[in-house]
């Protein structure tokens, strides 16, 4: 079957055999949505890779912008273009059987979060892995920040003393508009997956693994089969607690994309923190980069010290593709890898457990 979109640039494509070998990583995109079409924007700044292909099976706009041969089928993509690597950008659901074609090739791949839409997913994915291990970075893509690497220093340097508390805020209105898109409001998806993924991400990545999750979620907001709004309360094997409080339907000021410079469409609120880390002698808030400590008295009545840290601020995205470069060419591990995301699946999931049964759920590792 070819299932090809016939542009003209495609059929002058001398094929894989007779092409002069690149330096840069060739590249095949898989899924050319919001978030494909991101992904091209940030491969334009990384001179070392280059677009080669682009799999959709239901528009080939992005394809024939970038005069690059269009399939509506990764296989068939595989097959016919041998890219170097591919960046999976496709609905969460397909995330893991496109991955599985991916590793049946022999190919590496960006693997959008979430690494998968359940722990049994995930689960088949890393028993592929296990089969035949090829590359995997998975697009957590805020752990490539630089203030997320700096954070992680300052609990490490153990300048909050104990890390006990966690607070992550996502909270925003998104536009009717987006849920247009069948796949977003079907399970698979809901405010946990798409969005709530990237704190829970962060929390295991500054405080370790969680080892009890209570949770609630709501869809009245919306009103479709999955959730627009959850509070998921969580113990780290640290003894530390966290909570992420989220919303894709409220008016807020809190949230990562609208307090941080990573994603330019927003408007911003930059003097507003979305992540708080407190501990036995200080407290961070970030993005400010914040650190709070007492001076010689530490209570209550005493007057906490601000002190403004800095950091060397930098695209996550482009770091993340240049650090996917190395790894699909196996010169690193993957920053996070799917065993890693798996981890926070197990999190997700044990969320979704503890608000549809009203108890608390230990996650279950993949
Ligand atoms: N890292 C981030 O911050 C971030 C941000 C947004 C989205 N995402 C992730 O990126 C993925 C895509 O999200 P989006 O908002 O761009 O969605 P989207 O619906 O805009 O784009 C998905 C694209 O995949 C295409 N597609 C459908 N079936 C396909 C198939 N079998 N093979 C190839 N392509 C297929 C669709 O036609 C569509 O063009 C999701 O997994 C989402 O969670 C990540």
């Amino acid at each position: 079957m070819n299932s090809a979109h016939c542009h003209p640039d495609s059929q002058r494509n001398p094929g894989p055999d007779s092409m002069p070998r690149s330096p840069r990583l060739r590249v095949g995109l898989i899924g050319a949505g919001v978030m494909g079409r991101q992904h091209v924007g940030t491969m334009k700044q990384v001179p070392e890779v280059e677009l080669v292909a682009v799999v959709d099976p239901f528009t080939s706009a992005l394809a024939d912008a970038e005069r690059v041969p269009a399939f509506t089928d990764t296989g068939a993509m595989l097959e016919a273009v041998r890219p170097d690597a591919v960046l999976i950008v496709n609905p969460n659901e397909l995330h893991v059987p496109t991955a599985l074609e991916c590793i049946a090739a022999g190919v590496p791949a960006l693997l959008e979060k979430p690494v998968a839409t359940s722990l049994e997913d995930a689960r088949v994915l890393l028993e592929a892995l296990r089969a035949k291990p090829v590359p995997i970075l998975v697009g957590h893509h805020r752990r490539h920040n630089p203030v997320i690497a700096r954070a992680k220093e300052i609990v490490a340097a153990g300048l909050l003393g104990r890390p006990s508390l966690a607070t992550a805020l996502w909270q925003t209105k998104k536009p009717d508009a987006y849920y247009d898109i069948a796949w977003r409001r079907e399970p698979g998806a809901g405010v946990m997956l798409i969005n709530l993924v990237h704190e829970t991400d962060l929390l295991r990545h500054l405080y370790g693994e969680v080892v009890e999750v209570q949770a609630f979620s709501a869809n009245a907001l919306r009103g479709f089969a999955v959730e627009d709004t959850a509070t998921i309360s969580l113990r780290f094997e640290s003894g530390a607690l966290g909570s992420i409080v989220g919303s894709d339907a409220v008016a807020s000021p809190w949230g990562w994309e609208k307090n941080l410079n990573e994603v330019p469409k927003f408007a911003k609120e930059y003097d507003q923190p979305c992540l708080l880390l407190a501990g036995t002698e200080g407290a961070l808030s970030l993005p400010q980069l914040k650190l709070w400590r007492y001076g010689e008295r530490a209570d209550w009545e005493a007057p906490l010290f601000q002190q403004q840290l800095g950091y060397q601020a930098d695209d996550p995205q482009v770091l993340q593709l240049r650090h996917f470069v190395r790894v699909a060419r196996g010169e690193v591990a993957p920053l996070i890898g799917v065993e890693d995301a798996a981890r926070t699946i197990a999190v997700i999931d044990a969320a979704r457990r503890a608000a549809r049964e009203r108890r608390s759920v230990a996650p279950v590792h993949a």
